[in-house]
Order: structure tokens, then C-alpha cells, then sequence
């Protein structure tokens, strides 16, 4: 059975509440394809007027962290309990950016997936190397750790409903996308990893997006390579342009 894709936005930290809902106003008509799963992850404090937003249209509410604890003495840190009640569907976790400023290690994303599953939240895993790695010749192998970590005690039944982002942290905010046979490589070969781990039905199942620059202009290329379901897209996902990239097969 073909994957259906999934195009999400991530919003990073940028847009107040008001602007929040402004602009998922102004997205809203522009993100219709129902052949697609669309998914807007938003700072926390923008996730209840979001949620409210979007009711009546084929966008869904994601977060993009959340803690691995269920509740207690976490100042500042946001529980599954919390987005689930608050309507959450989706929630990135290890994100490049939480894993540079924010000291998340494999096995903290690896605690948060855990969790995110014990809720019914589908993780949008983050993985990606740096340039120096790139240019080293490790890339696959580094990501074959991150996955590996990441998925640790995943069930099968688990690992199919999840979403893995590929994002080559060069490529991520910079304007240089990567090419969509490097991308098409490093997504085979998560693909290949997740085989390795579980068995062939569940690499087949789990879907696999690209992050890093993904404009309108590059989407239509990018999603149309076998191994990539969708792309993890930032700067972009503010914009009009984000219309044309959830349409990018229209
Ligand atoms: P850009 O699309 O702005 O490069 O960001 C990618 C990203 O980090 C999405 O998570």
C-alpha cells in the first residue's frame, strides 16, 4: 500500500498567539489536498488558539517538543497529558536545534518517543549530520545510531505509525537544499535501518520526510523520490509558500 504523504510546517519560535491564528487564517484555503496529511507544529503557547483555528479543515495540531515525565517538579517543561488534552497529534522530537541549544542526547529522544507513544502522539523523529560529518564520509552511519537510539523498546506496531525527519543540519535554514539524490540516499538507508530493526513490513510503513530549505520550487522534486513521504519544512511553512508545497502534485 502506498504511504500517504505528510507535509508539516515547523513554526520554530515565531508567531505570537494572535499571529498565530492570523496566519493559519490566511493558510488555511491555501493547504487544502486531502491526498496529503498536513500538519502545523507550533509553539506551545500557540497550540490552544491553533487547535481552535484549524477545527473544520484537514490541518492537524502539532507540538514541537515536549518532556518525557508525566508530571511533577519540571518547571517550564510541557507533559503528553497536556497536548493530548489540549488536541495535539503530532510532536517533533529531537530536533537539530533542541540537540545544539538544548543539550537532548539520543537517549532523551529515545525517552520522549517512548513516551509520545504511550499517549498515542506520533513522534516526528529528527535526525541529521553536520558538514563536517558530510564531508567525512560518516553520514549513514551517524544516522544509523540516531536511529537505532531513537527506536530503542519501539514495538513494530509502534514504529510503523512514526515519522522520521531526515534534516542534513547544513541544509537547514541556510538556503542550500540538499540534492534529492543525497536526500533520496540518507532516506533509503533509514528505510534500511528500520528493516534491520524490525522487518520488511515496517519499513515499508513508516514514513520518512526530508527537512532543510524545502521551498516550492524543490518540493515537487523531492517528494517524488521512492523513500521520501513528505517533507519537515521551517522557514517556508510561514509563508504562502506553504500552500504551493502541501500542493506541490497539483
Ligand atoms: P528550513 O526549512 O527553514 O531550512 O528549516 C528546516 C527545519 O529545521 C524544519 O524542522
Amino acid at each position: 500500500m502506498a504511504r500517504r504523504k505528510i507535509i508539516a510546517g515547523n513554526w520554530k519560535m515565531n508567531m505570537t498567539p494572535s499571529e498565530a491564528v492570523e496566519l493559519i487564517n490566511t493558510l488555511k484555503p491555501l493547504v487544502e489536498n486531502h491526498e496529503v496529511d498536513v500538519v502545523f507544529c507550533v509553539p506551545a503557547i500557540d497550540i490552544i488558539p491553533a487547535v481552535e483555528a484549524v477545527k473544520g479543515t484537514n490541518i492537524m495540531i502539532g507540538a514541537e517538543n515536549m518532556y518525557y515525565e508525566e508530571k511533577g517538579a519540571f518547571t517550564g517543561e510541557i507533559s503528553p497529558a497536556m497536548l493530548v488534552d489540549a488536541g495535539v497529534k503530532y510532536v517533533i522530537i529531537g530536533h537539530s536545534e533542541r540537540r545544539e541549544y538544548f543539550a537532548e542526547t539520543n537517549e532523551t529522544v529515545n525517552k520522549k518517543v517512548l513516551k509520545a507513544f504511550e499517549h498515542n502522539i506520533t513522534p516526528i523523529v529528527c535526525c541529521g549530520e553536520t558538514l563536517t560529518q558530510r564531508e567525512q564520509g560518516v553520514t549513514i552511519d551517524f544516522i544509523r545510531q540516531q536511529i537505532k537510539v531513537a527506536f530503542l523498546n519501539v514495538t513494530a506496531e509502534q514504529a510503523k505509525e512514526a515519522v522520521i525527519a531526515y534534516e542534513p543540519i547544513w541544509a537547514i535554514g541556510t538556503g542550500k537544499v540538499a540534492t534529492t539524490e543525497q536526500a533520496q540516499e540518507v532516506c533509503k538507508a533509514i528505510r534500511d535501518c528500520i528493516g534491520e530493526i524490525y522487518d520488511d513490513a515496517t519499513a515499508a510503513a513508516i514514513r520518512i520526510q526530508y527537512g532543510g530549505s524545502v521551498s516550492a520550487s524543490s518540493a515537487p522534486e523531492l517528494f517524488a523520490q521512492a523513500d521520501i513521504d513528505g517533507g519537515l519544512v521551517g522557514g517556508a511553512s510561514l509563508k504562502a509558500d506553504f500552500g504551493q508545497i502541501v500542493n506541490y502534485n497539483k
